[in-house]
Parts: C-alpha cells; structure tokens; sequence
C-alpha cells in the first residue's frame, strides 16, 4: 500500500463555488472523493487544504516522512513562497505540483511558478484530470504501473 499526500493550499477550499468558470464547479470534496475512485486499491490517500502557509509547509515536511509521494495545488503561494519552495526542496519523494487552470495563458503574474524548480513535475491546465495524472506520475516513480 502506497501512500500519497494531496495537498492543496490558499483558497482551494472555495473550489465549487470560486470562479467556477475557471476552476469548475466540484467542490474539494467531490475531488477528493473522485480521485479515491480513480485508483481503488493499492493507494491510501492523505487529503489535507490549508489557508495557513506556515501549517502547508509543516505538512510537506511530514509528507517527506510519511508519505511515499506528494501532489501539491499550492494556489496563489506558487506564484511567491519561497517557504514553500524551500520545503517543497527539502522532501526527496516524488513530488508534482497541479494546478487546476493553464496559470501560462493568465495573468502575467500567475506565469511564473516560485515552487516549480523544486517539484519533480508540473501538470497545469487539465483541471481535475490533472490531479490523476500527478498521482499516476508519483505511483509510475515509486514503480506501480
Ligand atoms: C491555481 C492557480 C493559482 O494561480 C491560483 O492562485 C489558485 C489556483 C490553479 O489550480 O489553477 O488558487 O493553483
């Protein structure tokens, strides 16, 4: 049994309701539970959102501990955390960073990710879909497919 660490940061806790027209209308809820059912088995999923900075980068140290993989949304800190940056760089399991809209065809600040060149992958644009395809990165990393 693998598991694997979904965290989501800054405001995702809004998902359904926050600009669904660019984020969708599930909320993180529904998500979570989708994600669950596309990997029945074999995956024990540790679902976590914060609007604490200081609490994310706490979680992604314990990821590195207790978890065999990582996905993070890190919201709108992907844009200026070096905190996150620096504890994202410190974890050595495979690690993706997901980002629910195409951050590259937004505003120009959005373009840049501070978080990136600490992360293994970065999957943007493919809404939802995108977090299975963060998690099948991690799980193909620790061997499973
Ligand atoms: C986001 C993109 C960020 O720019 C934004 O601040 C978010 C969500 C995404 O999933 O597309 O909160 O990370």
């Amino acid at each position: 049994m693998k598991r694997i660490s979904v965290l989501n940061g800054v405001n995702l806790g809004a998902l359904g309701t926050r600009r669904p027209e660019v984020y969708g209308s599930r909320t993180l809820a529904d998500i979570e539970e989708w994600i669950s059912a596309e990997f029945p088995g074999g995956v024990e999923f540790d679902f976590r959102q914060t609007d604490y900075e200081g609490e994310m980068v706490g979680w992604v140290r314990e990821a590195g501990r207790s978890s065999d993989g990582l996905v993070i949304n890190p919201g709108a800190w992907t844009h200026y955390s070096y905190a996150l940056h620096d504890a994202l760089e410190a974890v050595e399991v495979p690690k993706v960073e997901a980002h629910l809209s195409n951050i590259h065809a937004r505003e120009e600040w959005r373009r840049h990710s501070v978080v990136s060149p600490a992360v293994d992958a970065t999957v943007v644009g493919m809404g939802v879909f995108g977090y299975k395809v963060a998690v099948s990165y991690v799980l193909e990393r620790l061997g499973r497919v």
